[in-house]
């Protein structure tokens, strides 16, 4: 049913995590040792790398980029004016630009990126396709994409609640998503907090190609127009669906946190123990 894979949804449920994000949330999902490693998937190998970082939100993942290129080299955007607004107050990102747009219509023309970056946003994307289309057409020949985010989890319970909240595509969906929109050298590397033990499915993945140089590949098609477009009007009964969809989707995903605070203080405990 995935209830918070809509713009509007998302735009709402961000008005609200924006609140305490960066504090209560981010820190048991997205640390800064997972930043690390999935940023390698990227190749920031040079300062000047013109650098889009997609679903910027807060700027926890830019401010992983600008240690490896230069701040003023890195454009922020997200939809969410209130994320935004956070990284805003972010000395260390006062140099990024910083953009409001829809990742599925990025507001920028052919080949300006060397590097594409989106961490954690995926999720709500309604048409990952198009999204992962937009990154290939924004990239210069040779620029390369990474995208990270969460897996398909295998436990049959926690699968159906994370289906009900969102996009969690398999690995072979990344895959398909990169490859299909004209990426090559393909390349899925792990990621996850020192809480997660699952040995059957990664946590979440950091999935990475290249354009191929111009004239190596045939272009990927035009993308066909976004599905959802924020702000678009709602009719009475849409109203009310977006509302549900908003409210149940934000339990689904905040029953998350207490199961992911457990594990972690379990995990940080028998570390004590051991040390
Ligand atoms: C989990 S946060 C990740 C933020 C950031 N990348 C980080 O590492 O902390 C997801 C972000 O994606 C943004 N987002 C969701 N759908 C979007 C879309 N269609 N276009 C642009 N941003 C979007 C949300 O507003 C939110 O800020």
């Amino acid at each position: 049913m995935r209830l918070l894979q809509h713009k509007t949804e998302a735009y709402w449920f961000y008005r609200v995590l924006s609140l305490v994000y960066d504090r209560w949330v981010n820190p048991l999902f997205w640390t800064p040792a997972m930043r690390e490693a999935a940023l390698a998937g990227a190749a920031l190998d040079d300062r000047s790398l013109r650098t889009l970082d997609v679903g910027a939100g807060t700027g926890f993942t830019t401010e992983g980029i600008v240690e490896h290129v230069d701040a003023a080299c890195v454009t922020m955007l997200d939809q969410s004016p209130h994320q935004l607004a956070r990284a805003r107050a972010k000395d260390g990102l006062a140099r990024c630009a910083k953009v409001l747009g829809d990742a599925e219509a990025l507001p920028f023309g052919d080949a300006q990126f060397d590097r594409y970056v989106s961490a954690g946003s995926i999720e709500y994307w309604p048409d990952p396709e198009r999204a992962v289309a937009e990154a290939h057409r924004v990239l210069r020949p040779g620029g390369r994409a990474l995208i990270v985010g969460p897996v398909r989890p295998a436990n049959p319970l926690v699968r159906r609640l994370a289906d009900a909240w969102m996009l969690f595509p398999s690995e072979a969906e990344y895959r398909r998503l990169l490859t299909a929109a004209g990426f090559a050298d393909v390349a899925l590397s792990p990621v996850a907090p020192a809480w997660y033990r699952s040995p059957r499915v990664p946590y979440g993945v950091a999935a990475s190609g290249t354009k191929p140089a111009a004239g190596s590949a045939p272009p990927a098609p035009a993308p066909a127009p976004p599905r959802e477009r924020l702000g678009a009007p709602l009719r009475g009964g849409e109203r009310v669906r977006t509302a549900f969809r908003f409210a149940a989707g934000s339990l689904a995903g905040a029953l998350f946190v207490p199961l992911a605070a457990v594990l972690a203080l379990r995990e940080r405990w028998e570390r004590r123990r051991t040390a």
